[in-house]
């Protein structure tokens, strides 16, 4: 089985969600508690950003002694400079620094040609190997990038020190199959590949975030980047609990595993939730509240019975203690029966026979039944008895 890094970039690309400012304690607690979720690396943020954020990145470092923290870096010697400081007293100092290669970065943003685009790379790498122990260099739009010029830059950086290698889809514009592949083509083309880790780094402009990111996992990749709940610019980034429980749920098929402590996912994700403010939404796989719901009579009398027939992954894998039987217009009168006996509400089958239809009339005016409907309907049935 092949391990895959996992690579939290909550507290970087995370916190340029629009609307979310992270202060300094939020985000100390946030790096506290992905150490204990187990996350390979941190980016703690971009210390050349701000002073606010040299000094988080900086705290963050020192502290976390479990994982290694990184911080991001243009490529450009002040960039550099300044993460050097701030990381240089972490575990294990590592720099995440990056340049844009593709066709509309080179010629609208940067105004640079693709040699000069490598020759600052190379050279940052350079500068930046000398003192960081792992250098890791990032093809920004990598995905928009002319394949062979993609091959020969990441050839190029890879000579000059550069041990990880991020092949991000800045801008969520690549498809599985599509992006899978650059991983393949860099594999098959690049003649030091095998020296390095190959990363993928996916948001969700398109909403194949997570479909992408393990197209790569497949096609190679060693490490998978993203955040938390998936928040990050624009649509966000990948959701790393949903890519984790992914390569766990389905071991057999990716023949992967991490070294993530799954049951920390639920606390993690409800804490990023509550200091950034982004409410998760009640359908988001892995940690929304209906993520381990049932409402139907099918689906709740197949659960009753056995649990896998409709849940392929267990609540308290993720750090949840039960799934949750909604009761609903489509509940069956299994689930309803077996409510009615958590509660310690006894009838008898006559009573049962009479309450289950005023339930289902009242479940029919409601979004969900509560325990309190419940007792009520009871307690009516049995005073007008
Ligand atoms: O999306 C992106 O390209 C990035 C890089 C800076 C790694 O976040
Ligand atoms: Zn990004």
């Amino acid at each position: 089985m092949r391990k895959i890094n996992i690579f939290d970039t909550t507290l970087r690309d995370g916190e340029q969600s629009a609307g979310v400012n992270l202060n300094f304690t939020e985000k100390l607690e946030i790096a506290f508690q992905l150490e204990r979720l187990g996350m390979d690396i941190i980016e703690a943020g971009f210390p050349a950003a701000s002073p606010g954020d040299f000094n988080s990145v900086k705290e963050i470092a020192n502290r976390i002694r479990n994982s290694s923290v990184t911080g991001l870096a243009r490529s450009v010697q002040g960039d550099l400079d300044a993460a050097w400081e701030a990381l240089k007293d972490g575990a294990e100092p590592r720099i995440h620094t990056f340049i844009a290669t593709s066709p509309i970065h080179r010629k609208y943003k940067l105004k640079l040609s693709k040699e000069q685009v490598i020759e600052q790379a190379v050279n940052s790498v350079k500068y930046a190997a000398v003192r960081f122990p792992i250098v890791q260099w990032s093809a920004e739009d990598a995905s928009r990038t002319e394949l062979d010029y993609l091959a020969e830059i990441v050839e190029a950086v890879i000579n000059a020190g550069a041990k990880v290698i991020n092949i991000p889809d800045t801008v969520g514009y690549g498809t599985p199959i599509e992006y899978g592949n650059i991983f393949k083509y860099l594999r098959e083309h690049v003649p030091s590949i095998d020296k390095v880790d190959l990363s993928t780094h996916c948001h969700d402009d398109l909403g194949m975030a997570t479909a992408n990111s393990l197209a790569a996992v497949e096609a190679g990749a060693t490490q998978v980047e993203g955040t938390i709940n998936g928040i990050g610019e624009r649509a966000g980034n990948v959701a790393l609990e949903e890519i984790v429980v992914a390569l766990h749920t389905r071991a057999d098929y990716y023949n992967t595993y991490t070294g993530l402590q799954l049951h920390e996912i639920k606390r993690t994700s409800d804490l990023v939730s509550k200091l950034t403010g982004m409410a998760v939404p009640a359908n988001k796989a892995v940690v929304g509240r209906n993520a381990f719901a049932h409402e139907s009579g099918i689906h709740q009398d197949g659960v009753l019975k056995e649990k896998t027939t409709y849940e392929i992954i267990s609540p308290d894998l993720v750090g949840i203690s039960s799934n949750a039987l909604v009761l609903g217009k489509h509940s069956g009168r299994h689930a309803f029966k077996s409510r009615l006996e958590e509660l310690k509400l006894d009838v008898t089958d006559e009573e049962m026979n009479r309450l289950f239809g005023l339930f289902k009339e009242l479940a029919d005016k409601k979004k969900e039944m509560t325990d309190e409907d419940l007792i009520a309907l009871v307690l009516e049935e049995k005073l007008s008895g």
